[in-house]
């Protein structure tokens, strides 16, 4: 079991304190994860805001909790572990003395976890306090939630700043997909079965999707998400974290290191995407009012209230990874905001069998196809042919054999990424993390792809409740290629 630990959780009022990061330490509690004399700190800017804020937390946890998670006692002996903190993160006035004092009462070789849910342009600063007030000790640890800046020069000033404060192996970069316990799923499914590895390269496999579709849109994150727009939220760090898992060498060992240095080399081995390139293999998109589920939604400038931008609420792409075991296999990577259905799944499309062997018309044969789905619901599905059973002509028909993880692990545990994540921080377990070396590696694939969008071209529209622009389906169609879009075969 984990020693108890101190989180410091800068930003604990904002949005994702209170959606996420609370909840999880919540259900890390009701699980009994969470060990006694831990202390969860979050620091709100002034002394009314921290007199309020566990009436605020508990708001916050009626409202985020899943169904028939929050109950009032496990609330109120969960309340005992959150002492509210009054600190201005870019101001080193007396506040911050009272936050050492307050971490010092325990004994000096208690983890202490900074968790910054803070914006990027103030993680600097915020380490720089940090230091100068002498708060960091050996066993400190120091959370940066991605993305890390807006393109590989800023990223690479923000990683140069937090450095000057804080070792390699005390920044723990978050990619929430990482902790999705369906994500580690994958490197299950493909290192412990023998089945796939000899059937896990260009010899067998055709092309390979990875799509995670969204049916929410701005939310409330305007000011954010028009400066980032889809290639940076969620391309530079969730898509390509699952490309590289799905695409890596087996580790030597699931250590950090050995994972890191697998993932790394899939990153490098990435082909770059230059000028006119950019515009033959990613198609961008902005969503317009559209129907989803049965409702009219506003399109993306009318929920930003701005007549014009530029901003991508989708991106396809088309990539290859040039090295042995994928030398000729497209992968291609997709996301949207209002898309027709929420999912998240890698659709492994297998190649055609060489010779077909029957001589009559016994209906198309189609190629296999392995669909690993990560959300909402966990399931693995295959694909095989079969002979239809049901009469006495040969007549092949495809069936899937479907494994629904989420009903088989259900009972009693809810996956949560940053559960999984904030206590392997606590427990000084790097392997879920990004290295820097990877955000440097990301970033000098993507940045290409912006500087050519600021060049040229308007992305394409896309109606709300659809699968995204038709642009989009072209891509593929020029491989003979047709996206999996859930739900419809
Ligand atoms: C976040 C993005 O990292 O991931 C959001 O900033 C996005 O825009 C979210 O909605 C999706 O995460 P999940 O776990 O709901 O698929």
């Amino acid at each position: 079991m984990l020693n108890p630990f101190d989180i410091i959780i800068f930003g604990g009022g904002g949005d994702l304190a209170l959606r996420k990061l609370l909840p999880a330490m919540y259900r890390a509690y009701q699980e009994g994860n969470l060990p006694q004399g831990t202390r969860i700190l979050p620091t709100v800017r002034g002394a009314d805001k921290r007199d309020e804020y566990i009436d605020t937390a508990h708001k916050a946890m009626k409202e985020y909790l899943a169904k028939g998670e929050y109950n009032a006692k496990d609330w109120k002996a969960f309340a005992e572990f959150l002492v509210p903190v009054v600190v201005n993160v870019t101001e080193a006035d007396s506040h911050w003395d009272e936050l050492k004092t307050i971490l010092d009462e325990h004994e000096a070789d208690k983890s202490r976890v900074f968790y910054l849910s803070l914006p990027p342009a103030v993680y600097g600063t915020c380490c720089e306090i940090l230091s100068a007030k002498e708060l960091i000790t050996d066993t400190s640890r120091v959370v940066v939630e991605k993305p890390i800046g807006y393109c590989g020069k800023s990223a690479e000033e923000i990683n140069a700043k937090i450095a000057q404060f804080f070792s390699e192996e005390q920044i723990f970069r978050i990619d929430h997909y990482l902790g999705k316990e369906t994500v580690q799923n994958l490197m299950a499914l493909r290192f412990s079965n023998s089945l796939f590895e000899n059937l896990w390269d260009a010899k067998s496999i055709d092309n390979i999707q990875i799509s995670i579709s969204e049916t929410v849109g701005l939310e409330s994150r305007a000011g954010f998400y028009d400066k980032a727009g889809a290639l940076r939220d969620m391309v530079q760090n969730h898509l390509l974290q699952l490309l590289c898992l799905v695409a890596m060498e087996s580790p030597h060992k699931l250590n950090a290191n050995s994972i890191r240095t697998e993932k790394l080399k899939v990153l490098e081995a990435l082909r770059p995407l230059v000028a006119e390139q950019v515009d033959e293999n990613i198609v961008r998109g902005q969503y317009v009012p559209g129907d989803l589920d049965g409702k009219l939604v506003p399109g993306y400038l009318e929920e930003l209230g701005e007549g014009s931008s530029a901003t991508e609420t989708f991106v396809a792409i088309k990539a290859h990874i040039d090295n042995w075991r994928w030398a000729g296999v497209p992968f291609y990577l997709r996301t949207g905001k209002r898309m027709h259905k929420r999912c998240a799944e890698i659709v492994v499309e297998y190649k055609p069998v060489s010779h077909n062997v029957y001589e009559q018309d016994v209906g198309p044969i189609q190629p296999n196809r392995l669909v690993i789905r990560l959300q909402p619901e966990e399931s693995i599905q295959l694909t095989l042919m079969s002979k239809r059973l049901d009469n006495l002509e040969m007549q092949l028909e495809p069936v899937t054999l479907n494994i629904e993880l989420s009903e088989t692990y259900s009972k009693g545990f809810h996956s949560d990424a940053y559960k999984r994540l904030m206590l392997d921080a606590a427990a000084n377990n790097p392997a879920l993390f990004i290295h820097r070396d990877e955000v440097r590696q990301a970033w000098k694939w993507i940045d290409p792809i912006i500087e050519r969008w600021q060049e040229k071209g308007i992305p394409s529209l896309y109606r709300a409740g659809s699968w995204g622009p038709d642009d989009a389906d072209e891509l593929l169609a020029t491989n003979n290629h047709r996206w999996f879009n859930t739900g419809e075969g």
